[in-house]
């Protein structure tokens, strides 16, 4: 069912205002008439209306005032009845006037035209309102997805702190700190969802990796170090070949984050900018959190000695690029600390 606008007939001339009054009547259209063309009494945007108005009637600049309406009332519509001789008409029905009306007209035509514009203008809106419920579906279903993934990479993830000692708190803040230097970098809003999600993940291979090894007190040998490093793959394997993009950044990311900028780290023994920059990226921060927080088997760092160390090692284990970006977010990256302690998220 369409619901028509209202009709208000704007003319400060009684006389011009009865004609058009009686023409719109004419063609079974319900008007009132208003004296003023009130640009704040229609900022509802639910409203519906059609100003049929004189040309001359108090509005200096119709057409800016109707490019305007658009963005503002876009349920609002104009009809212009003007002189004959005005030479406007193309440049109003440009800014979006629903139809200009030449004096002198007939009233049963001029009744007719408004009743077309009314029609149209229904359309438009029951468009328009289709539009915005479509949106608000598609902005439900884009939040049910978001909370999904990261359901799952939290379930993921809270499946590994089984093995492992890292905090809840800990692969969270590592998301978050990825996410401040990704936004640094002008990322995408989606790409920065997604380290946020997947650099999480980095260690999520260490469920592969035996007791004996994972959990020993003491140094490990050559031979014990090497089984640890294959955490890296394994939480390839755990996360790559998925059509989820955050699981695929997760894969590059478990695999690459014990490479070092200048060669020499591990698996691939990569250099620079072969390492995936989401990878770059996470070794930073999880340095950087890893040494500040307390482990059964290590006090904190303070924060300078943190630094310093990033600093000393700014072109070597870590791309120079990153670090400078994360001294240029600190203040970002300390109230990610500050905001998501160990204490509220316990093991
Ligand atoms: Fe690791
Ligand atoms: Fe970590």
């Amino acid at each position: 069912m369409m619901d028509n606008p209202s009709i208000v007939v704007v003319d400060d001339d009684p006389l011009h205002r009865t004609m058009v009054l009686r023409g719109i009547q004419s063609s079974g259209q319900p008007t009132r008439v208003g004296t003023s063309f009130d640009l704040f009494g229609v900022q509802s945007s639910t409203e519906k209306i059609l100003f049929v108005c004189a040309a001359e009637a108090m509005i200096p600049d119709i057409a800016s005032v109707v490019s305007g309406l658009s963005s503002l009332a876009p349920r609002v519509g104009v009809v212009i009845v003007a002189n004959e001789a005005d030479q406007n008409a193309a440049s109003w029905l440009n800014a979006g006037v629903l139809d200009v009306i030449r004096r002198p007209f007939r009233a049963h035509e001029l009744g007719l035209r408004v009743r077309n514009a009314a029609r149209r203008q229904a359309l438009e809106c029951q468009w328009l309102t289709r539009q915005d419920a479509l949106e608000a579906l598609v902005a439900e279903q884009t939040e049910v997805i978001r909370s999904s993934r990261e359901e799952v990479s939290l379930r993921l993830i809270s499946a590994s702190r089984f093995r492992d000692n890292e905090t809840g708190a800990h692969v969270r803040r590592i998301g978050l700190y990825a996410a401040v230097i990704a936004e640094a970098f002008e990322w995408t809003l989606f790409d920065v969802e997604q380290i946020r999600l997947a650099a999480p993940m980095h260690d999520i291979g260490k469920v592969a990796i035996p007791d004996a090894v994972l959990k020993k007190p003491g140094a490990l040998t050559p031979e014990e170090w090497s089984v640890m490093r294959l955490h890296t793959t394994a939480g390839e394997e755990i996360l790559a070949g998925s059509s989820v993009p955050f699981l695929n950044m997760g894969a590059r990311i478990a695999r690459s984050h014990h490479e070092k900028f200048a060669g020499g780290g591990y698996p691939d023994g990569l250099i620079g900018e072969q390492i995936p920059l989401e990878a770059r990226i996470t070794a930073v921060v999880d340095v950087y959190d890893a040494l500040r927080s307390r482990r059964p088997y290590k006090e904190p760092w303070v924060e300078a000695d943190v630094l310093a160390l990033l600093e000393r090692e700014r072109g070597r284990h870590f791309d120079p690029k990153v670090v400078d970006c994360f001294f240029a977010h600190l203040e970002a990256v300390r109230r990610v600390w500050d905001e998501t302690p160990d204490e509220v998220l316990p093991v």
